[in-house]
């Protein structure tokens, strides 16, 4: 499996993360690339009880032998960054595209206070709305023009088009989910540009013909933070009854909640070539599958929810989280 580029199928917060976390570390990726749009995308993974959570750096963080790309048409938070890079002790095997737009306080100042963006649409105040606006009426700074970040500079889709064309094991990481694209989702309640498989891709300098998996991650249930519509949206006292309630990993605001919704799940199958669903948060709905490893395993209504959505979508559902721990994980691939 040469080239994988993984995507959030609903509205972000699909679990990305532990799933991307769980393939770095069982599928030993020689390269992952985050593509999307930046910081206002957190990933969260748990090994061990120790929670990691990356806003910037590909969640393939924790294999210390995957080399870890971020794409042209990423914006960087050099705060972030350096600060991850830090963390996850990354110096020597982290690199930027030379083009990555730079976020810096003018953008962020805006996305906190303009009332469009706060109030309106309920941006994550992280800066990336006015950085892509900068980026268009190209007036941002790039990566190179900027001494922080120089000592991880790097050419990243010749270096990605060289794994590939090397026969490498290369990931690429989407951000952000399907209905949160500029162009697919339900404007203007979106985020700054389109975030489908095909954006994630170029983000990162991939052509359509390289990708062989198109890896697309639903949670169970469906959540969204901000503005913008919900079908069969919960009350807030329903989400809580469910255990579907959740807060924002970047903002901490807590998250609209509604069931699986399936017209959602087919549109954004189609639009991004799907080839197969990781489904997150099996454990909350069914509270019995909390840490199984084995399909079989799972109680029957599981397996019914499982097989239902593989029936009405037309794709098997190769992963399935049953816990936040990487490894509470169904892997059903062939291998
Ligand atoms: P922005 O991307 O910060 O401009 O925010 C625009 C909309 O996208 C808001 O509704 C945000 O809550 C949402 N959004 C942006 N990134 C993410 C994400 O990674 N997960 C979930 N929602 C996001
Ligand atoms: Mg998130």
């Amino acid at each position: 499996m040469p080239c994988i580029v993984t995507i959030g199928g609903f509205y972000g917060d699909e679990g990305k993360g532990k799933i991307i976390a769980y393939l770095a570390i069982k599928d030993n990726y020689d390269v992952a690339a985050r593509g999307g749009v930046g910081p206002n995308a957190g990933h969260t993974f748990v090994l061990d009880n120790k929670e990691y959570k990356v806003r910037m750096l590909p969640s393939a963080v924790l294999n210390k032998e995957t080399r870890l790309l971020i794409g042209s048409g990423v914006l960087v938070d050099p705060n972030i960054l350096l600060n991850e890079i830090n963390t996850f002790n990354a110096t020597d095997r982290t690199f930027i595209d030379y083009q990555c737009g730079i976020i810096n306080q003018n953008h962020q100042t805006e996305d906190k206070k303009d009332i469009h963006l706060k109030e309106i649409i309920g941006t994550t105040g992280t800066g990336t709305g006015p950085a892509n606006a900068d980026r268009a009426l190209r007036k941002i700074k790039l990566a190179k023009d900027i001494p922080e970040v120089a000592l991880f500079l790097e050419d990243v889709s010749n270096s990605i088009n060289y794994s590939i064309d090397n026969k490498e094991s290369v990931l690429l990481e989407g951000t952000q989910g399907t209905f949160l694209s500029l162009f697919h989702g339900v404007y203007p309640y979106v985020t700054s540009k389109d975030v489908t498989a095909s954006a994630i891709c170029s983000d990162i300098g991939v052509g359509p013909k390289k990708v062989d998996e198109v890896l697309i991650v639903f949670k169970s249930y469906v959540t969204r933070v901000g503005e913008g519509p919900l079908a069969n949206e919960l009350s807030a006292d329903e989400a809580k009854n469910k255990n579907w309630q959740e807060f924002g990993s970047v903002t901490g605001r807590q998250r609209r909640a509604a069931p699986f919704d399936f017209n959602l799940a087919k549109k954004s199958i189609q639009i991004n070539s799907a080839t197969q669903i990781a489904l997150t948060k099996l454990d909350i709905i069914f509270p019995e599958c909390k840490g199984i490893k084995e399909y079989s395993k799972l109680e029957d209504k599981a397996k019914k929810f499982v097989e239902n959505i593989e029936s009405e979508t037309g794709i098997p559902v190769t992963i399935i989280g049953t816990g936040a721990e990487i490894n509470d994980t169904i892997d059903r691939r062939k291998t």
